[in-house]
């Protein structure tokens, strides 16, 4: 089932009074319980394409659906809050708060998107959560005392917390070690399964595309090739 869809996405900056095509006409669209992977070289227009997708700005042309909203239709507001709402964000850096534990986090996380559950409700979701990412025994810890993998997981968990739809993760290994990206790529995959999000992932790392049910290749801002991995 498509959660976001994207139509022929256009993106010009203009450096210097020359307009140049970052994006040259991308289409393609996120399938629940689905890692959809971007890869290609440094500068070929993921992060840009990401951003688009997010609705963190806007596309030179080109439409994106969410469910059954046309994102361009929409007031500032009312994207904004979707993203707050439905979306969930996954950088190569965990952005955690140092002063807040990892718990609090995650806490301060469904202060901001969810407005329904009860205190001890939240707390129990936030044990469930901490849980699934093997961070349990670390709830009462600051960021300062965490592994990089460890902040990562705790930045995956406030990611998803609120239940997002779609995951957006951009580069969220790159500053990790073989072995601890191959453990993050695993959750990343676990969780859009178990809690069917549609994940866009942007990397530059082949092997990660192996945690991924599709590849999309990115060359100078045009699909290169689209590889399903999924039989
Ligand atoms: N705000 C901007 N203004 C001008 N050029 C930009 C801007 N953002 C990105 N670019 C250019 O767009 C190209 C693609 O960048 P980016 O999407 O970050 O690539 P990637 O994530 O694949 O490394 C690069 O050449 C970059 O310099
Ligand atoms: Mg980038």
């Amino acid at each position: 089932m498509t959660t976001l869809e994207l139509k022929n996405i256009r993106k010009q900056f203009t450096n210097g009074g020359a307009s140049e095509d970052i994006l040259k006409g991308i289409s393609l669209s996120l399938q629940k319980g689905e890692v959809t992977a971007l890869t290609g070289t440094s500068g070929s227009g993921k992060s840009t394409l990401l951003t688009i997708a997010a609705g963190l700005q806007l596309p030179s042309s080109g439409d994106i659906l969410f469910e059954e909203n046309r994102m361009s239709a929409l007031s500032a507001e009312a994207r904004r809050n979707i993203r707050a709402t439905q979306f969930g964000f996954v950088f190569q850096s965990a952005h955690l708060v140092p002063f807040l534990t990892v718990e609090e986090q995650l806490l301060l996380m469904l202060d901001t998107a969810e407005s329904t559950l009860g205190k001890s409700e939240r707390t129990q979701k936030a044990a469930r959560l901490l849980q699934l990412v093997g961070l349990e025994h670390r709830r009462h810890a600051y960021p300062a005392s965490l592994s990089g993998g460890e902040k990562q997981r705790a930045a995956i968990a406030r990611a998803v917390i609120h239940e997002p739809k779609v995951l957006f993760a951009d580069e969220p290994t790159a500053s990790l070690d073989s072995s601890r990206s191959r453990d993050v790529m695993k959750l990343l995959l676990d969780l859009t399964r178990e809690l069917q999000i549609a994940t866009l992932l942007v990397t530059h790392d082949e092997e990660m595309l192996n945690y991924t049910d599709r590849v999309i290749h990115m060359s100078d801002g045009a699909m290169a090739r689209a590889n399903s991995l999924i039989q």
